[in-house]
């Protein structure tokens, strides 16, 4: 009780600019506050950020990504172009930065992801391959990734954007070529290579219910009942103000929950029409703030990552173009009202 007094009068006498004379200057912050990891912790909860390799240069960018956040996610350096860049050769340069960042930082990892149809690189898409022969090389690619990051990462996104927006499994080369099982094998492949790793499927446009979603509903369902190692489903949750607020992902996330999976937001942002003006940033800051008291409503939501957490360096720009500033960061680094409403909701 008498340090939190001596605290609360140290934070009285730093707003009134009373703390002067050399004693006061030299000691470290004694008022720090808290951070949005520290709140979500109060809730038993992380708050994360995905981060890219080439920006951690910018030193400015990652003293904030190494205090703000407790989780990290790596863009794309643990993505199959990025790993296994000619067929048996791996490469782990890009992962590995980011992994011993967040360690140096007493962070954890989500690590993404292992099997998606994007960002493959050239040698596996520019041929055909039999169902044995693609089925042996998703097992090297998951054995050898899963393997090399055994006990160094807290949750793998096993399998991403596996559905149409009708709920039908989207025709990637994995479909078309192995069938729906591959979601089920990969699954167990990841297990065996870490059975302490949480396993995901991931997808965008499942925030709310409707087909898309009811699909991972079903199909996590039928995995749970088989007794394949699905820990949990990822949200991406890449919202759009001008497609209005998903208002059934509480409802949502709760009847992932029902199934015994963990649920978490895994690639959040809220994108707009720019320019960005007062009203849109308000109405952005409520989104943030919802969606995160939506996670914290429910049980089994383990935690919100944003994709991203300054317009700096956000995706959308340059694949929506006029759309952006969906961070609660913006590209010089300051604080939105997105960001105390995240602070609002961890509170
Ligand atoms: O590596 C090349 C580089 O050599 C080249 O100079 C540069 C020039 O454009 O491009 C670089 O590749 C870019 C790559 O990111 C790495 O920076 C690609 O053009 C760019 O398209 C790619 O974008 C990534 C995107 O996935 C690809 O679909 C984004 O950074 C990444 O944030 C985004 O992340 C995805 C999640 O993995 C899954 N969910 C959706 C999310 C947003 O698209």
């Amino acid at each position: 009780m008498r340090l939190r007094l001596a605290g609360a009068l140290a934070a009285v006498l730093v707003t009134a600019g009373l703390a002067a004379g050399p004693a006061a200057q030299a000691a470290p912050d004694p008022v720090r506050q808290p951070t949005l990891a520290d709140l979500a912790e109060r809730h038993g909860r992380y708050f994360g950020s995905a981060t890219d390799n080439p920006e951690l240069t910018d030193t400015a960018y990652t003293r904030l990504l190494g205090s703000e956040v407790d989780m990290i996610t790596p863009g794309n350096g643990m993505k199959w172009y990025a790993t296994e860049p000619q067929q048996g050769v791996f490469d782990w340069t890009d992962g590995d930065e980011i992994v011993d960042l967040a360690r140096r930082h007493h962070q954890k990892v989500r690590a993404h992801t292992l099997v998606w149809h994007s960002q493959l690189p050239d040698w596996l898409t520019s041929r055909q391959w039999t169902a044995s022969e693609l089925r042996a090389v998703l097992k090297k690619h998951i054995t050898t990734e899963v393997r090399h990051y055994r006990g160094k990462v807290y949750a793998w996104d096993v399998v991403n954007e596996a559905f149409d927006e009708d709920g039908s499994y989207r025709e990637t080369i994995w479909y078309k070529t192995l069938g729906p099982g591959y979601i089920a094998d990969a699954l167990r492949w990841a297990h065996q290579a870490d059975p302490h790793a949480r396993l995901y499927l991931n997808d965008y446009n499942i925030e709310a219910t409707g087909p898309k979603s009811d699909a991972y509903h079903r199909l996590a369902k039928d995995l749970k009942a088989r007794g394949v190692p699905l820990d949990g489903v990822g949200f991406q949750a890449h919202l759009a103000l001008q497609y209005g607020y998903p208002a059934t992902l509480e409802d949502n996330l709760r009847r992932f929950s029902r199934l015994g999976l963990d649920t978490a937001l895994t690639e959040v942002d809220v994108r707009m029409q720019l320019p960005a003006t007062e009203e849109k940033l308000a109405e952005q800051a409520t989104w943030y703030r919802d969606l995160t008291a939506a996670c914290l409503a429910v049980r089994r939501c383990a935690g919100v990552t944003i994709w991203d957490y300054t317009d700096k360096y956000s995706w959308i720009p340059a694949f929506f173009p006029g759309e952006g500033a969906a961070l609660p960061w913006d590209e010089e680094l300051r604080p939105k009202p997105a960001y105390q409403a995240l602070r609002e909701a961890l509170r």
